[in-house]
């Protein structure tokens, strides 16, 4: 099968769609729901239909673009990724997997090839946790991993509801229908980005995905007594940013201290109050990233942040509330799948690595409905979420062959 990828029109589509953005080039930014990702959206379902695409978009926003194949009744191969992105972005994460997506299946047309099962490129809503701080909203719904009440209580920093969103973005429906059960797919392979130095490092073309590290993430807000900066004696204050700073500096210990060279920790949010120079914080609100492909090593760990919490606020008579955001177990990509991309590179004279992927992506959730892996691509420097990310053409051309070959090989012929 001689599948061609037209790596200029390609590149020409994500730099298309890299000029929707709330931030100038070339730094990328699109956060749920607001115009940019509207535009994005309705930029990429008018791309879908111009290729004779089946476009639908379900209640929650996720976009699913559909390339009918012989056997109707058969679960469909998907792929697809997302293309929303967080402040100060760049144009890659993400997008490689859509826009590649959809360029493997135009290319497979453009060969001849009819597929048996149905393919289908999917654009997940808010992979990205900027709008409610929790990440993958589209794939967790979809997957059944996140309870209709869970999605009803999101509240963004303005205070608005999903449901207030979807309905001036014009989504529509019942979030419960967004569901979609273990016979909705037979795969699903996600073309990104490594977000990681390995594949350049080695100067390997491909790498295909054993294992997603399991994300954690957790709010902590603290409250202490505040005050005049320069009426408040130091052995009198009860300063909540600085119970924060150790804090950060607890998760950071424990990342470092938990035995397993995979556990990260990251203060991503701290905020503070009254956030005035001559004023001692009274509260502060802290945003905790907290990761491992190791379960019980994530888990023992932060189990120390947790007892280094109480301690710190005990001894500064601050107090905290501690809130879990998010907390999922690794995913296990499906070892068929893994070896199918690993004998379409073959058949590519493509070297391949194996590895496991350190950021979460919506295959941690499709992963709870169907068989699963993803391919990467090779990043500049491994840089990601900012806007000097970079992979060329080249780079997503062979990222987006190999899943072309990946997705022909496992929809069948007709
Ligand atoms: O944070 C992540 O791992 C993903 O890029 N949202
Ligand atoms: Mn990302
Ligand atoms: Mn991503």
């Amino acid at each position: 099968m001689n599948v061609d990828i037209d790596s200029k029109g390609l590149q020409t589509a994500i730099d298309e769609l890299a000029l929707i953005s709330e931030a100038p080039a070339p730094a990328v930014t699109r956060v749920l729901f607001g115009p940019e990702d509207l535009r994005a959206r309705a930029w990429l379902k008018e791309r879908a239909a111009a290729m004779g695409l089946k476009v639908r978009e379900d209640a929650v926003g996720n976009i699913f673009m559909r390339w009918d194949g012989r056997d109707a009744s058969a679960p469909p191969v998907a792929t697809g990724s997302h293309t929303d992105a967080i402040p100060n972005a760049g144009r890659y994460d993400g997008v490689v997997g859509v826009l590649g997506g959809l360029e493997a299946l135009a290319a497979l047309q453009r060969s001849g090839f009819q597929p048996r099962r149905s393919l289908e490129v999917i654009m997940f809503t808010a992979e990205e946790p900027t709008r409610f701080g929790l990440g993958c909203l589209g794939s967790r719904l979809l997957a059944g991993a996140l309870s209709l009440d869970r999605a009803a209580a999101l509240r963004d920093a303005q205070g608005r509801s999903l449901d207030e969103l979807r309905s001036v973005a014009g989504v529509h429906g019942d979030l419960a229908s967004v569901r979609l059960g273990r016979q909705a797919y037979s795969a699903f392979v996600e073309l990104h980005i490594e977000q990681g130095p390995l594949l350049e490092r080695e100067r390997l073309p491909i790498g295909v995905v054993e294992k997603i590290a399991g994300p954690s993430s957790y709010r902590v807000r603290l409250t202490g007594e505040g005050g005049h900066a320069g009426a408040v004696l130091m052995p009198e204050r009860h300063d909540a940013g600085l119970a924060g700073a150790e804090i950060a500096l607890a998760v950071e210990r424990a990342a470092k201290n938990s035995g397993s060279p995979d556990t990260v920790g990251t203060t991503g949010v701290f905020r503070q109050e009254p956030n005035a120079v001559n004023s001692v914080p009274c509260a502060a609100m802290l945003e905790i990233d907290f990761r491992d492909t190791d379960h019980t090593a994530r888990t023992a760990a932060w189990k120390k942040v947790e007892a280094a919490i109480a301690e710190i606020c005990q001894r500064r008579g601050v107090r905290w509330e501690l809130e879990i955001i998010n907390s999922e177990a690794p995913a296990v990509c499906a070892p068929e799948l893994v070896e199918a991309v690993a004998a379409v590179c073959a058949s590519l004279s493509l070297p391949v690595k194996h590895m496991i992927s350190r950021a979460y992506h919506d295959s941690l959730f499709m992963a709870q409905i169907c068989p699963t892996t993803m391919i990467f691509i090779p990043c500049r420097g491994g840089v990601s979420h900012r806007p000097d990310e970079y992979s060329s053409p080249e780079e997503i051309a062979t990222g987006a062959s190999v899943l072309a070959h990946t997705l022909a090989k496992l929809a069948g012929s007709a």
